[in-house]
């Protein structure tokens, strides 16, 4: 068994070229899904998982992530003087979210290079990436069970969704065996009822005819650290970007005793994408219509809107 798992690096220095005109100027992360930013759920997320120790990589234009997990004396005051305590406790809570740390990544030259640049950081322990523009629902928190796997089989793990096979070449494509939970090498406890897979190699956005099966690898991964050595010698792949997918690929090849081995879990619940903006839409109602303050006017509102809309 390796060492518990307690850090986690978030890559939020993309350029959201997507979601343009709106990330000009604000970070993708930081546009509000209902009243939170991107972020703040994926930072939940990994906290819920028990990672108080969160890394942050962002770019010199992203400073409104790190003020916004920073204290803000003077809006805490003002709120104080109010009476507003409510507002004060939502305001505060960002700012007590574990430790965490900011990275810049500088030119952003693909996830596998934004990863690549906690390595100080990470400091040799095995490490979580969550990427800052995609979470899953809180019901749905598969980060733990993910952990465990790496603590016992002292490999990497990714989270593989199923896919309709016409879109597997928006993502990474894994060549999976299935193995049962009991049947991983080391010893821990895995929790019961995953879906497991032994991965033997990964192709990033596949052309058509050449995807290895319709399992796509989805933002969350823990990682034995041997990742960080691999990157350092993965050459740009698939648009010119430095890609975590060839850097598994690679892991998947390699002996458990340096460092190698990979498994999947497959996701079965709920998961927003806000870094496009269908998706991101999507995510807006959805997670609003689950609120208890919102939820309930804003489903009778939307029913009507299109009610009105099919009779249009
Ligand atoms: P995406 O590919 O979704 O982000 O990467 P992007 O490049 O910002 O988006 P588009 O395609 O131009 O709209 C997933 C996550 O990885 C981070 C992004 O910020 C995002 O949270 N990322 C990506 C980096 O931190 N650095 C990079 O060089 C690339």
């Amino acid at each position: 068994m390796t060492s518990r798992v307690r850090k986690a690096v978030v890559p939020a220095a993309g350029l959201g070229t997507r979601f343009l005109p709106a990330s000009k100027a604000i970070p993708k992360e930081m546009i509000p899904v209902v009243d939170k930013p991107a972020i703040q759920y994926v930072v939940d997320e990994a906290l819920a998982a028990g990672l108080d120790h969160v890394c942050l990589i962002t770019n010199p234009g992203k400073e409104a992530m790190e003020r916004h997990f920073a204290p803000a004396p003077d809006l805490e005051a003002a709120l104080e003087r109010k009476g507003d305590q409510a507002r004060l406790d939502a305001v505060r809570e960002t700012s007590s979210k574990g430790e965490i740390a900011f990275v810049n990544q500088g030119d952003p030259k693909g996830l596998g290079h934004a990863v690549g640049r906690a390595e100080e950081w990470v400091d040799g322990e095995p490490f979580a990436v969550l990427l800052g523009d995609d979470f899953l629902d809180a019901d749905d928190y598969i980060l733990d069970a993910m952990c465990r796997i790496q603590e016992r089989t002292g490999g990497s793990v990714i989270l593989l969704l199923e896919v309709p096979p016409h879109m597997i070449q928006m993502y990474g494509s894994v060549d999976p065996t299935s193995v049962a939970a009991v049947d991983l090498p080391g010893e821990g406890e895995v929790p019961d009822g995953l879906e497991i897979h032994r991965i033997s190699r990964l192709n990033e956005k596949p052309a058509p005819g050449e995807e290895y099966s319709n399992l796509a690898v989805i933002g969350r991964y823990v990682f034995n650290p041997a990742v960080l050595d691999v990157l350092k010698t993965t050459p740009p792949g698939r648009g010119g970007e430095i890609q975590l997918t060839d850097a598994i690929s690679t892991l998947a090849s390699m002996p458990a005793e340096d460092g190698g081995g990979v498994y999947g879990v497959v996701f079965r619940g709920h998961r927003y994408d806000t870094g496009d903006k269908l998706e991101y839409l999507k995510a807006v109602v959805q997670l609003a219509a689950k609120r208890t303050d919102l939820g309930p006017d804003f489903t009778t509102w939307l029913q009507g809107f299109v009610s009105t809309r099919d009779n249009a």
